[in-house]
């Protein structure tokens, strides 16, 4: 939601800062800018509708020129895309430029008061406001621009990663977070900002995330100062060593990023596992359960929270509790559970699911939780992202940077991790007897090759998207837990493909969705081999007799759907709570060549971005 990147240092900031803003483009591209402050002082800003692409060709030579630098990318919410509304912005006078990600909730207050002083506005955004007011201050206080910029910081209210620099100061560049992230990268002689440590990676390994209310005070060949917001206090410094390989961020000779990440699987999956599932598949360690046993022990209800994706995986998670740990379980949509009224005690656990660990909803919702007395349990994929660390454990899933906006190896990831949490909690409480556990620790060890033949399916899957042409309507059904894959199987054709998919429990169909199936809307059935495939052939019967087309995704050697569906994809037979991680495969590639066929950006999709930090 919104990407920002920053530069000072010997080099030429523009090429550092284009390739950056490449690198965060996942997290919005309805635009596009850079600020340079070249050597003598002057401000070059240019900035752009559109990809960064689009940017490169409006730049201009006098960005080449500056070592100093500010660059955004767009995901829009105040104001439309285009070239006015696209950041960075500058003040009334053009002497101060800033990026900004978040959101100034009180922005309309402000920009009153600023209209009343004579300032003009060009844009439609909160931004533009943080950036006069700072300029506002900074005149009629004759204050320093650090000082500047946290006086103003202290009349706004929401969330926000900014970076500031100002015209005849090419040595300066301010940074300060609430609520949106934002990391510092210190090479020999050069620091990097960005709103992720990707724009790093190849130039140094040393981050700093930076916290809330700190502003940052980078003056060239001088030591970084941290200050605090609320007291203008020096804060300490902690440098931490990044673990992100150049690799992890290119395409490696896929075509695009979601199929390099569905191929991945096998080897995220591994990475997920390591060190997991010991003593001959007879038990679990997760440190963050292991840390807090008391609070598992005595936990009386389980709470999962997430957005997306990460809310089917946490649907899962559900079923996998009540199976494994015998606690009640509630699932909710963090953006609702954050504004129901949740009643929470010191017994109750809540559990946030996120691949970003940025998510304003999850992270809105956690925050709650806390004050409330829940201990709030993690699972989050970007390490050292707002989620971990406002959690007071948890777990990384480890399956490395996905890019994609469609989510897939994190979805994998996630579902592991839960089956882990789950006989974890359960092995715990005594709750999962020997037997089983050995028996899905064994199945989830070998899950790394499992995936690697479930992808065998690839030139099967890719053949069948061909048949959909005519498709503008998907239903996709399962029961137990292959509801959630349904849902989710759903979710990865409507938002690559922008095709009607509509995921529902294959047995509440003849409820009423039945009415939408006719010769022109297939279904697409999850029916792996498990305790309800009798009951899900007969569902499948009915859309039959209602002229329905029918792929049916079952488990290897289970004939009985081949005369009912008319195409039917095999995926390896695992235990029944395994079934999700292995189905979701061919749902993921019958997605992906769907959208493909069709033209479409499928790492990029419209209207959407990696990382949804705004309400
Ligand atoms: C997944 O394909 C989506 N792009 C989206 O639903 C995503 O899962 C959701 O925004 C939650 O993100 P998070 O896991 O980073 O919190």
């Amino acid at each position: 939601m919104c990407g920002i990147v920053g530069y000072l240092g010997p080099k030429g900031a523009y090429d550092i800062l284009i390739q950056g803003l490449k690198r965060l483009e996942y997290r919005g591209y309805d635009s596009a800018g850079v600020a340079i402050v070249d050597g003598d002082g002057k401000l070059h800003v240019h900035k752009s509708r559109g990809k960064v692409a689009n940017l490169e060709q409006v730049a201009n030579a006098g960005c080449t020129a500056g070592s100093l630098g500010i660059a955004h990318t767009r995901w829009a919410t105040h104001g439309e895309p285009n070239d006015v509304n696209a950041h960075p912005h500058v003040s009334q006078s053009g002497m101060i430029a800033l990026v900004h990600n978040g959101t100034i909730e009180n922005y309309a207050v402000l920009k009153k008061v600023l209209k009343d002083h004579g300032y003009e506005f060009k844009s439609e955004t909160d931004t533009e406001v943080l950036v006069q007011l700072i300029e506002y201050i900074k005149l009629t206080s004759s204050c320093s621009l650090p000082e500047a910029v946290r006086q103003a910081l202290l009349q706004v209210e929401g969330a926000y990663a900014i970076a500031v620099v100002e015209q005849n100061d090419p040595d300066t560049m301010i940074v300060a977070r609430k609520s949106s992230p934002l990391v510092i990268g210190v090479g020999e002689d050069e620091v990097f900002i960005a709103s992720d440590a990707t724009p790093f990676v190849g130039y140094t390994d040393k981050v700093i995330y930076l916290q809330d209310n700190e502003i940052g005070v980078i003056r060239r060949n001088q030591p970084l100062q941290l200050i605090s917001l609320h007291n203008n206090e020096p804060s300490a410094i902690s440098i931490q060593k990044l673990q992100l390989s150049l690799a992890q961020l290119e395409k490696g000779g896929y075509d695009t990023f979601m199929l390099k990440e569905i191929f991945e699987q096998p080897s995220t999956l591994r990475d997920c596992l390591r060190g997991r599932i010991v003593d001959d598949c007879t038990r679990v360690v997760l440190s963050g359960v292991e840390l807090n046993k008391e609070r598992f022990m005595n936990a009386e209800r389980i709470t999962l929270v997430a957005c997306g994706t990460s809310w089917h995986a946490a649907l899962i998670g559900k079923r996998l509790i009540q199976d494994f740990c015998q606690i009640p379980v509630e699932v909710e949509y963090a953006s609702e559970f954050r504004y129901g009224n949740p009643v929470l005690n010191n017994k109750d656990i809540v559990i946030s699911i996120s691949q970003s660990g940025e998510t304003a909803d999850t992270l809105a919702a956690i925050q709650l939780a806390r004050e409330k007395g829940a201990f709030v349990y993690g699972i989050c994929n970007v390490v050292g992202a707002s989620i971990p660390r406002n959690t007071d454990s948890g777990t990384y899933i480890h399956v490395g940077p996905e890019i994609g906006v469609a989510s897939t190896k994190a979805f994998t990831g996630q579902v592991t991790v839960l089956t882990l949490l789950a006989l974890s909690i359960g092995q715990l409480r005594g709750t999962v007897d020997k037997e089983t556990l050995h028996n899905i620790l064994s199945a989830l060890d070998k899950m790394p090759e499992i995936i690697k033949e479930a992808l065998n399916v690839d030139p099967e899957v890719k053949k069948l998207s061909r048949v959909f042409s005519y498709a503008h309507n998907f239903l996709y059904l399962g029961r137990g837990y292959n509801y959630p894959t349904a849902l989710e199987g759903a979710l990865k054709l409507k938002e690559i493909s922008y095709i009607h998919a509509e995921g529902y429990p294959a047995a509440e169909m003849k409820h009423g969705p039945i009415a939408l199936i006719d010769h022109e809307m297939p279904s697409v059935i999850i029916a792996p081999s498990d305790s309800l495939y009798d009951k899900i052939i007969s569902n499948v019967q009915q859309v039959k007799s209602r002229g329905g087309a029918v792929v049916a995704i079952v488990s290897r050697g289970n004939t009985a759907m081949t005369d009912i569906a008319d195409f039917c994809i095999e995926i390896p037979e695992v235990p029944e709570c395994l079934t999700p991680i292995v189905a979701s495969i061919p749902l993921q590639l019958l997605a992906y060549y769907i959208a493909v066929n069709k033209g479409k950006n499928v790492d990029q999709p419209r209207n959407l971005a990696k990382s949804v930090t705004v309400e």
